[in-house]
Parts: structure tokens; C-alpha cells; sequence
């Protein structure tokens, strides 16, 4: 296949950059991961790039005991690992914006020397009373700080909405339909559904958002993007990573929870939801959530038919040995818990009607990659003889979420030679090498729609419910009924389990090899 370079005179563009306005920070779990991974280092890029208003600072709360220098230097750790290039004075600079309380998140005196000290701060940051409280703790404690914060009157906007409150919260949202139904009235008791940013960071990529540019601001994919010319669609999100240092999570959680029923079906929600009137949050969220809920549910007399679970065994990636599964630390020796799933997807509407898409992801997996893509049928007719309509590789329209982010078309063309002499060729567009410079952090993008208000990229209430909904049959399936969809095994570095390609060999298709 050969790459066709595109040309680098991209005509015009618009870029709808905003600033953040004044405002407060709160982090609950700042010690943590999350925090320090992600958040912190995303919080200073924006920073930098000057999209944070200077009327802003992060308050660090968490158990452990440290003083606002001991959580500055903490912070200016991190972010020498993060961005070690950029010069000390600018990350100084944003350090002096940190402080820090510590607390037990069960104390209601916390929640008072909270509300003591950001009356402090906001006189002394002048952030007007704009505060967002991001809860990056475990998930168990999402409830008793979303009550405390309520019963202390931290979740109340001023009646005339001059300043803001909202609450940013991270999967896992709930472990089934129950419990999120549960969590919603929770946080509904004392939060509106527009105080609540519901975090998938699957929407924060630059790739996944550019699925609703490409679809809907050119005029010519729309009109095929039916089934009378798709085939089918595959969506795979592959890691090489294993489960790490997360079994304690992971073995409560198993790939169906932890990716499948938010970060694949956001993407096929997006990839096949009809075009929104407006790019405006909730006229966005409506279409999802319409779409989510066309979602054939599982047929569960046959549900290995349709839906394969899978757990890595030791193997070779990319080189390097890892272990089984069930050696990893923190997994039970007899664990069924599912590292792979690939599923076929009916959507029972006009548009979808008999296209099958097929999703698949795992870890330990041969390579670091999602993409979607989309196969277009075959031509219905071959002057080509002696070659059939079936020869004739159909177009396969990628879109590159990771790493090498980009959309590639493959076409059939003449090839130099003999009159009949035919190869398929891929258009390739790399952003990378089209936009230059490193693609902005997820979280970059997610925490500055959060400041600004905008919640077209996170989930809303309905919409978690409704993915929750599809995949809590499964869940219950595999607990009450196993033999119908037994556990397979996978060694890792591989695709997935070979009850996976049958998937698709039963409908006559197979897996691309990304
Ligand atoms: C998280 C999952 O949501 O996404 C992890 O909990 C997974 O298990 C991660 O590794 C993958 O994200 P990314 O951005 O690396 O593809």
C-alpha cells in the first residue's frame, strides 16, 4: 500500500478557543494517581497555554497530612516529570495557585474548615465564587462527599447563577443499572443535572471528537453513511498494557464495566447517531442517547452468539514475557473475571438496519490501538474480468484514535502495468504531521469544557442509564448462566481468544489487523 501525503495548504479554519473564567479548583483524592497522573499536569498545560484565567487555584484535599508547601513541592514534582522541558519559574509560578487540606472525606468537620477556606481563598484568588470539585477519590466515597458537600451548602449556585458549582465525577458510574440509578437520585438530592460533569476521557481525545466534524461538517460521508453502502462497522480498542497495579478494581470491574459499556459505545454511539440540529450539549446528547437506546439488547439463549468474553494467559508482547492473568498481583487464583470482549452490535433502526458492528477490546493485546472502521460494500457489478465483485477489496474509511492519530481511505486504483492491474492504496491524513504539535491531553480538553460550562462531552443521566441497561443482562447472564458463554482464554500478545474471530467468520467477515 503506498501513503498519499496531503497537501499542506489547508484553506482557512475556525478555532473557537476560550479562556476559563475565575475559579476555584477543588480536588478530593489529591494525593492520588489520578491526580497527580493526570489532572495536575493537564491543569498546567492549560495554564500555560494561558487558557486558565489568572483568577484561579486548586485546593488539594486528601487524608494525608501535608501543609500547602509540602503539596507545592508535590506539584512541582509532578509536573517535572510531566513537562521536564519547560522552565522551572513557569511551573513556580503555577505551584503558588496550589493548597491543601487534609481531612477524613467522612468528618463532617471537614466540609466546615472546607467552606471556611475557600470563602479565604476566593476573596484572595478573586474567583468569584466559581468552584469546581472534582471527585478523583475511589468510587465508594463519591456518596458520603456528595452528601456532606450538600448538607454544608457547598452545592448550592446563587439563585441568580452570577457564580457556579459543579462536580466532576470519574468512572466507574455505578457497577449495573441499580447502582447507577442509585447514584443519580444520590447526587439529584442535592445537584441539578447541569452542575454535573459525568467524566468519560474517551470524549476528550482530539480523534474521538473529530468523529462529529467529520460526519457532519462534509457533506459528502452523510449520504453514505446508511446501509445501503456500509457493510459493517468494526470499533477496537486494544492495549498491551495488563491489569498493573489495579486488580483491586479491576477484579470488582472486568473489561465489560471498565471499557465496553462506556468508552466503545460512546464511539458507537457517535459514529452512528443522526446529525444534531446544533452543537450544543444537550441537543448533542439527545441524538446519543436515541441512538444508544435503538441497541438491539442481547439475545441471552444465545449469548455466546453474539457476545465473547476472554482472559489473558502468559505470552510475548511485543517481545517482552508477562504472565498469566491470574498470576498478576491482587488477582484470585481461580478469577473469571474478563480482560477481552468482542461483541456484535444490531442497531434496529432505518438507518442501521442489518449492518453489524462489531466491537472489540482487551488487554494484553498484539498492539497499542483504537480505531474505527468502516467497510463499505462491494461493488454491486465487476467489469473487471475474470475478477468477481468480491475480488475487488471493498473501501475501508479508518478513523485513527490512537496513537497514530488520523483517517485513512483505502481505494482501488490502476496500478502501472497491464490493462487489468488493480491495488488498493491508502489516503492517509496523520494530524500529527498535518498540525505539527503534540495533540492536547484528554483531560486538557475536559477540565477547561468543565470551567466553561460546556457538558457536550460528558455524559449525561439517561445516558449512562441506557448503556447500564444493555449491558446488565450480560452481566447477570454470566453469573447465573456461565455454560452459555463460557469464559475463553487468550495468550497474551495475541487478538483476543480465536471464539472471537468466529464471530465473524460465522457471518462470513473477518477482523481487520489493525
Ligand atoms: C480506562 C480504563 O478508562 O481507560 C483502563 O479504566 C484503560 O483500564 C484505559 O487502560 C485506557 O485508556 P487509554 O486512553 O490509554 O486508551
Amino acid at each position: 500500500m503506498t501513503d498519499i501525503k496531503p497537501q499542506a495548504n489547508m484553506q482557512g479554519g475556525f478555532c473557537n478557543v476560550n479562556k476559563s473564567g475565575p475559579c476555584a479548583v477543588v480536588i478530593f483524592g489529591a494525593s492520588g494517581d489520578l491526580a497527580h497522573r493526570k489532572l495536575i499536569p493537564s491543569l498546567f498545560s492549560l495554564f500555560q497555554k494561558g487558557l486558565l484565567s489568572e483568577n484561579f487555584y486548586i485546593l488539594g484535599c486528601a487524608r494525608s497530612p501535608m501543609t500547602d508547601e509540602t503539596f507545592q513541592i508535590k506539584v512541582r514534582d509532578t509536573l517535572k516529570k510531566d513537562s521536564p522541558d519547560v522552565p522551572y519559574p513557569k511551573q513556580e509560578e503555577f505551584s503558588q495557585h496550589c493548597t491543601y487540606l487534609s481531612g477524613d472525606y467522612h468528618d463532617t468537620n471537614l466540609y466546615t474548615l472546607l467552606s471556611e477556606r475557600l470563602i479565604q481563598l476566593d476573596s484572595r484568588y478573586s474567583t468569584d465564587g466559581n468552584h469546581l470539585f472534582y471527585l478523583a477519590t475511589p468510587p465508594n466515597i463519591y456518596s458520603p462527599i456528595i452528601q456532606h458537600l450538600g448538607s454544608t451548602g457547598l452545592t448550592k449556585e446563587s439563585e441568580d447563577r452570577s457564580s457556579f458549582v459543579r462536580v466532576v465525577i470519574e468512572k466507574p458510574l455505578g457497577s449495573d443499572l441499580e447502582s447507577v440509578m442509585a447514584l443519580d437520585r444520590e447526587l439529584h438530592r442535592v445537584l441539578r443535572e447541569h452542575q454535573i460533569y459525568r467524566i468519560d476521557h474517551y470524549l476528550g481525545k482530539e480523534t474521538v471528537q473529530n468523529i462529529l466534524m467529520f460526519r457532519f461538517a462534509n457533506a459528502i460521508f452523510e449520504p453514505i453513511w446508511t446501509r445501503q453502502y456500509i457493510d459493517h462497522i468494526q470499533i477496537t480498542v486494544a492495549e498491551t498494557l495488563g491489569v498493573e497495579y489495579r486488580a483491586s478494581y479491576y477484579e470488582q470491574a472486568g473489561l465489560l464495566r471498565d471499557m465496553f459499556q462506556n468508552h466503545m459505545l460512546q464511539m458507537l454511539a457517535l459514529v452512528a447517531m443522526e446529525p444534531p440540529a446544533s452543537f450544543d450539549a444537550d441537543r448533542v446528547r439527545d441524538e446519543k442517547v436515541k441512538l444508544l437506546r435503538t441497541i438491539r439488547p442481547f439475545p441471552l439463549n444465545d449469548l455466546s452468539h453474539w457476545i465473547v468474553r476472554g482472559q489473558y494467559q502468559k505470552g510475548l508482547v511485543q517481545g517482552v514475557e508477562v504472565p498469566d492473568y491470574l498470576q498478576e498481583p491482587g488477582v484470585a487464583s481461580d478469577s473469571m473475571v474478563e480482560t477481552f470482549v468482542a461483541a456484535k452490535v444490531m442497531i434496529d433502526n432505518w438507518r442501521w438496519q442489518g449492518v453489524p458492528f462489531y466491537l472489540r477490546s482487551g488487554k494484553r493485546l498484539a498492539r497499542r490501538v483504537s480505531e474505527i472502521a468502516i467497510t463499505f460494500k462491494n461493488v454491486p457489478h465487476s467489469m473487471f474480468a475474470p475478477l468477481s465483485p468480491r475480488e475487488l477489496a471493498p473501501n475501508v474509511l479508518v478513523l485513527h484514535v490512537q496513537p497514530e492519530e488520523g483517517i485513512s481511505l483505502t481505494i482501488q486504483v490502476k496500478k502501472p502495468g497491464p490493462k487489468v492491474c488493480l491495488t488498493s492504496l491508502a489516503m492517509d491524513l496523520n494530524y500529527q504531521e498535518i498540525f505539527g504539535s503534540e495533540l492536547p491531553k484528554a483531560y486538557e480538553r475536559l477540565l477547561l469544557d468543565c470551567m466553561l460550562g460546556d457538558q457536550t462531552l460528558f455524559w449525561r443521566h439517561d445516558g449512562v442509564e441506557v448503556t447500564w441497561a444493555l449491558v446488565t443482562p450480560v452481566l447477570q447472564a454470566w453469573q447465573t448462566e456461565p455454560e452459555n458463554c463460557p469464559l475463553t482464554y487468550y495468550p497474551s500478545g495475541a487478538w483476543g481468544p480465536a471464539e472471537s474471530t468466529d464471530l465473524l467468520v460465522h457471518d462470513c467477515r473477518q477482523w481487520r489487523t489493525p
